[in-house]
């Protein structure tokens, strides 16, 4: 879909869709005003025949509005005016979608940037609109025989705004969001194709033909031999699970200072997690074909960055293998060297998120990073802390730790920060080996950032747990995206 930024006077745009706001109980908003006086009170008449009230999600199309340059009218319902918040906004540009990708309309305009809550800027407003409008259009298709499940799909989103001093931030906006969008995209790709096709191996190749199409990018792909000369003990054990070769994805984007120490991204990319010998319950197993998102966020991300050019120096890393109980897979009491030399009692071969991430954070130190930021869906212990609104964030940098925080909230992509405290650490101890992979069954996904933490001295570090954020359940199953836009905005806050 393609977003540009219009402003001037609204009854003279020539449009095949008006896209306006109505409050509960008919009241309109400033553009849909605008709209009533130049068609002479049309909307109020339509309002008054008791088509719309105004609840939220509700729309109604108008056709032939008198003087006005528009060739049709989307009325969408905001809900009561002071419950107006970002989540209501978004939902209000969602349902405009929905519909409009159901008729023959193409493109459209929206004024919705106007009635933005309070504490959204006028550049949030817009990336809003058009991450939401993006995100309501996608579909996956890849395995399905119906490439084109949306006969008629929006194709062009123009967005009004009002003042003109606006349209400098609406312009950046414009270019962020359809940047952050398309990365979200790929991530959402990758993470809706099943474990048979989305293995290391393809991550891999994927990797490598976006740095063909992003200018830019860089891609570099260690196989097994060359990690095993290195010493990755820990993540070479569980790739030995399965017949499918690990990978460890390198992408480098130079777009800062020579020199310049960069920002490191780390994104879990295991393809399928059955669990191993700890073999996981066959319910839902399926999901665990998603537990490469964190790979897939680190990759949309580079997409994002490179398409906007940014002038910093950033590398994705990620770490990609499957874990299946095959004959040559690690069994509880399993002890296995990472590359840092730490030795690891494996007790569960279900937590092997940590024992590929381990490795590939003592990689990076080579990079003498800037900072580096992991993503892992790495337990389902995080989700029952928070449920599968937030990211779960441990770091033992309060600075980094804001920083992210700040990057999420603005990007509406949160996160919420859990202790790391060194309390927790005895839980790791093992009589046989430096530590035990698992941690008991309190504090779950504390005790699994803390593992990492041992792994990341070196460098200021922070953890997002995305294993509630990345994934929806049930009849609206897939990927989510997330957490590109939150890395994306952490990203332009450094630029
Ligand atoms: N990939 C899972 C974590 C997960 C669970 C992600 C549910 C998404 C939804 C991870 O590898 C895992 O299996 N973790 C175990 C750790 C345990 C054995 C200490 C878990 O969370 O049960
Ligand atoms: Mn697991
Ligand atoms: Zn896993």
């Amino acid at each position: 879909m393609e977003f540009k930024i219009k402003s001037g006077d609204l009854a003279r745009q020539k449009t095949p869709c008006l896209i306006l706001g109505v409050f509960e109980k008919r009241k309109l908003s400033g553009p849909a005003e605008t709209i009533d006086k130049a068609s002479a009170g049309h909307l109020k008449d339509r309002l008054e025949s008791g088509d719309l009230d105004g609840e939220k999600g509700r729309t109604l199309m108008l056709y032939g509005v008198p003087d006005i340059d528009a060739e049709r009218v989307l009325l969408v319902g905001c809900g009561k005016r002071k419950d107006f918040t970002r989540a209501r906004y978004q939902e209000a540009m969602a349902a405009a979608v929905n519909l409009l990708n159901q008729t023959r309309a193409s493109e459209a305009l929206c004024t919705l940037a106007e009635l933005a809550p309070d504490g959204l800027d006028g550049y949030q407003a817009i990336r809003d609109l058009i991450t939401t409008a993006a995100d309501q259009s996608y579909r996956y298709t890849q395995t399905k025989s119906d490439k084109h499940p949306l006969k008629h799909p929006l194709k062009r989103l123009n967005l009004w705004v009002s003042k003109k001093q606006e349209q400098d931030a609406a312009e950046r906006a414009a270019r962020d969001g359809t940047a952050i969008a398309a990365g979200i995209a790929l991530a959402k790709d990758l993470g809706n194709l099943p474990g048979n096709i989305c293995t290391p191996t393809y991550l891999a190749e994927q990797a490598q033909a976006l740095a063909g199409d992003a200018s830019g990018l860089r891609v570099e792909v260690l196989d097994e031999d060359a990690m095993q000369e290195l010493g990755m003990g820990a993540l070479l054990s569980v790739s030995r699970g399965s017949r499918q070769p690990a990978k460890l994805i390198v992408m480098h984007y130079d777009g800062g200072k020579q020199g310049a120490k960069p920002v490191v991204l780390v994104g879990k990319g295991l393809t399928f997690d059955a669990g191993g010998i700890s073999i996981k319950p066959a319910s839902e197993m399926d999901e665990m074909k998603y537990d490469m998102c964190g790979g897939a966020a680190v990759i949309g991300t580079m997409r994002a960055v490179a398409a906007l050019g940014l002038p910093l120096n950033l590398i994705g890393v990620v770490p990609a293998s499957e874990n299946l109980p095959d004959g040559a897979a690690n069994k509880p009491g399993d002890i296995v060297t990472s590359l840092s030399g730490q030795t690891i009692e494996i007790l569960n071969t279900d937590a092997e998120g940590r024992l590929i991430l381990c490795d590939a954070l003592t990689y990076v130190e080579r990079f003498n990073p800037a900072v580096v930021i992991d993503l892992a869906t790495l337990t389902g212990a995080c989700v029952i802390a928070l449920g599968k609104h937030p990211a779960g964030l441990f770091s033992r940098n309060d600075k980094l730790a804001n920083e992210v925080l700040a990057a999420g909230d603005y990007a509406g992509d949160r996160a919420w920060r859990l202790p790391l405290w060194d309390d927790y650490q005895t839980q790791l101890d093992s009589n046989f080996a430096d530590m035990a992979n698992i941690g008991g069954r309190d504090a779950g996904a504390i005790t699994a950032a803390c593992f990492l933490s041992r792994y990341t001295k070196k460098y200021p570090w922070a953890h997002l747990d995305i294993a509630g954020i990345a994934w929806r359940s049930g009849k609206e199953k897939g990927a989510t995206g997330r957490p590109v836009a939150l890395l994306t905005q952490f990203l332009l806050g450094r630029c």
